[in-house]
């Protein structure tokens, strides 16, 4: 199973920010059995790119795609023009996405059909909200995600499919899960992940929520944990290293 180490920058970074951020990051070694993906947003996708250019460690993935192909949907970036962009990776179903951009799983399906048509690795994104969390329905709340953002896809087994599990009420708040729900949650997702993979697709289940240098190396030691979406602690080229660092 590949690990990953991925950074969604989020709308966090200009073009300053990218170029100090590279200064030191770029002559690092990264020699890892780990993957890193760097994910910023879609306008500066070509220059993070163009900096990163002889670097075959560092991958890039785009924070979201449009559902539709190609058409009248101003703002929009459709899957063609990140692949134009060479990314690799793409993250759908961020529940940024879903609470501020009323995305819905229905959605999330359309967008990972038309990702499993190419060889962008998606990275798909689920998670429960604090209400959902505190009324005990945290494994149904994922389990319907899952069913529905998969439904009718025979998915493509010649690359990985990324599942990111982020609880809504651990991300940006400096709170992560704890150590035993990290655990029997993803032990639960990788269960419901084999009723669902059918094609014998290689899922790695990824952690998200307040990951940061300070309890990266205990969740890494969870077997079920095959790596870490990064928000807060990913824009800073530092911290981000030294979470990979721990793997
Ligand atoms: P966080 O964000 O690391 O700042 O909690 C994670 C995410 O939004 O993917």
């Amino acid at each position: 199973m590949n690990k990953y180490c991925i950074a969604n920058w989020k709308m966090y970074m200009d073009k300053s920010k990218i170029d100090s951020y590279f200064e030191d990051f770029l002559h690092r070694d990264f020699n890892l059995d780990c993957k890193v993906v760097l994910c910023p947003s879609s306008i500066h996708i070509d220059y993070v790119n163009k900096l990163v250019d002889n670097n075959n460690n560092i991958n890039i993935g785009s924070q979201d795609i449009s559902e539709f192909e190609s058409g009248a949907y101003t703002g929009e970036n459709s899957l063609n023009m990140i692949i134009e962009s060479n990314c690799d990776y793409c993250i759908i179903g961020h529940s940024e996405r879903r609470q501020l951009f009323s995305e819905s799983d229905a959605n999330i399906n359309n967008k990972l059909r038309l990702l499993n048509q190419t060889n962008v690795i998606p990275i798909v994104c689920i998670g429960e909200t604090l209400d959902e969390n505190e009324s005990g329905i945290t494994r149904p709340v994922l389990e319907n995600q899952l069913k529905r953002i998969f439904n009718n896809i025979d998915l493509n087994n010649s690359k990985d499919c990324i599942i990111a599990y982020e609880p809504i009420w651990a991300i940006g708040t400096g709170k992560s899960a704890d150590i035993e729900t990290i655990y029997s949650v993803h032990k639960f997702l990788k269960n419901i992940i084999n009723e669902i993979n059918t094609n014998n697709c290689n899922i790695c289940l990824l952690y998200g929520g307040s990951v940061n240098e300070d309890n990266a190396a205990e969740i890494l030691e969870i077997n079920e944990v095959d790596g870490f979406l990064i928000g807060s602690a990913s824009i800073i080229a530092d911290k981000f290293y030294n979470i990979y660092n721990k793997f």
